[in-house]
């Protein structure tokens, strides 16, 4: 019998601060669950948060905000590699080998490209070429899952198509085809005072977004102000009532208590109710996160950490960039 390979994980967060409950619920809880399943590698993607300017202080320390987040949720860096893309050159490399093989029309249809350029001459390049470096970070590591919110789902795809294409060109051995891999509750959590826009790091409201970091004070002001509707019904309907959806949707990811159950729960009961409880499962689930954050966040253990994270995925990028080098016929 053949042995079996083993599984192997890649995913990236942005260090850009504000790291919220929409963060947590569809992508970092997954990153924690699958350490169990096979090798992981989490990579915190500095030079993705370029593309929009950055002040290079705040820069540095959001790096390892996000850095100390990891460890804090759970991720063990014993069993999963945590590392800073820049400390890594393979990432660059493989990017422009990956920009030669894409096409502007279908970079033209990027979603997040649309959303945030809006048509303007003056948007930054680096906006426009983003999901080919995503695409090389997950290609890089010969992925085979990664665990995403649904609104990278566009990226993945693009992904995907970019290592068959290569693939068609260079043979089945230059790339792994990646699959990404969504929650079902979590998968899309959406802003509080805005329940039909995905909640984000950069709404200029501070109460559209619950931050892992936020006091209790602050994430019980949220939930209790968060919009719902008038017909006082504690029922799960996307379309008509997206603001009580997106509460039990978050309930439901904390609790582990499946939304069906909740609506039962809180037949007959008002909006406060299940608002007021929302607020102590929020709180306590939180609660150990910031404690840890604490712990890690200023220990020369941090940096270590970083530093061996980027040797072994060196170790795996650079077997990978001489592999794709040859086949395009690159170097001396
Ligand atoms: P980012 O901070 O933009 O790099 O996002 C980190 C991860 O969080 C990605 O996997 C996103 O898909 C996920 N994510 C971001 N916003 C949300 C949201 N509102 N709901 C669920 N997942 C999200
Ligand atoms: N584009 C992702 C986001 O904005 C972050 C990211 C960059 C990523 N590279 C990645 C996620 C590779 C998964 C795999 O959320």
């Amino acid at each position: 019998m053949t042995e079996k390979k083993e599984l192997r994980v890649f995913s990236g967060v942005q260090p850009t601060g504000n790291i919220h409950i929409g963060n947590y619920l569809g992508a970092l809880k997954q990153f924690v669950q699958l350490q169990e399943d096979g090798k992981c590698i989490y990579c915190i993607v500095d030079m993705h948060a370029i593309t929009v300017p950055k002040d290079p202080l705040v820069l540095r320390e959001n790096i390892l905000d996000v850095a100390a987040l990891y460890l804090a949720i759970g991720i063990d860096p014993k069993k999963a590699t945590i590392f800073v893309q820049s400390d890594v050159p393979g990432h660059a490399e493989l990017s422009w080998m990956l920009t030669c093989s894409s096409y502007t029309g279908e970079l033209s249809r990027m979603t997040q490209f649309k959303d945030k350029s809006r048509g303007n001459e003056s948007a930054p390049t680096g906006l426009f070429v983003y999901p080919i470096l995503m695409a090389a970070d997950i290609l890089l590591y010969d992925a085979d899952v990664v665990p995403v919110g649904k609104d990278q789902k566009q990226h993945i795809e693009l992904t995907r198509d970019l290592a068959i294409r290569v693939n068609n060109r260079f043979g089945d051995d230059t790339f792994v085809v990646p699959d990404g891999r969504y929650l079902k509750e979590g998968a899309r959590i959406m802003s509080l005072d805005e329940p039909s826009s995905k909640m984000s790091k950069s709404a200029e409201n501070e109460l559209s977004r619950i931050s892992l970091l936020d006091e209790d004070s602050k994430i019980k002001k949220a939930i209790m102000r968060a919009t719902t509707d008038s017909d006082g019904e504690i029922r799960y309907d996307i379309e008509n009532k997206p603001g009580v959806s997106n509460l039990l949707n978050i309930y439901s990811a904390f609790s582990g208590k499946s939304v069906a159950d909740l609506e039962k729960q809180y037949e007959g009961c008002g909006y406060g109710t299940l608002k007021k409880d929302l607020v102590s499962v929020t709180i306590d689930a939180l609660a150990p996160i910031k404690k840890k954050f604490e712990e890690v966040r200023h220990s020369s253990e941090l940096e270590a950490i970083l530093a061996a994270g980027a040797e072994q995925a060196n170790e795996i990028a650079e077997v990978t960039v001489k592999r794709v080098k040859g086949k395009f016929g690159l170097g001396s």
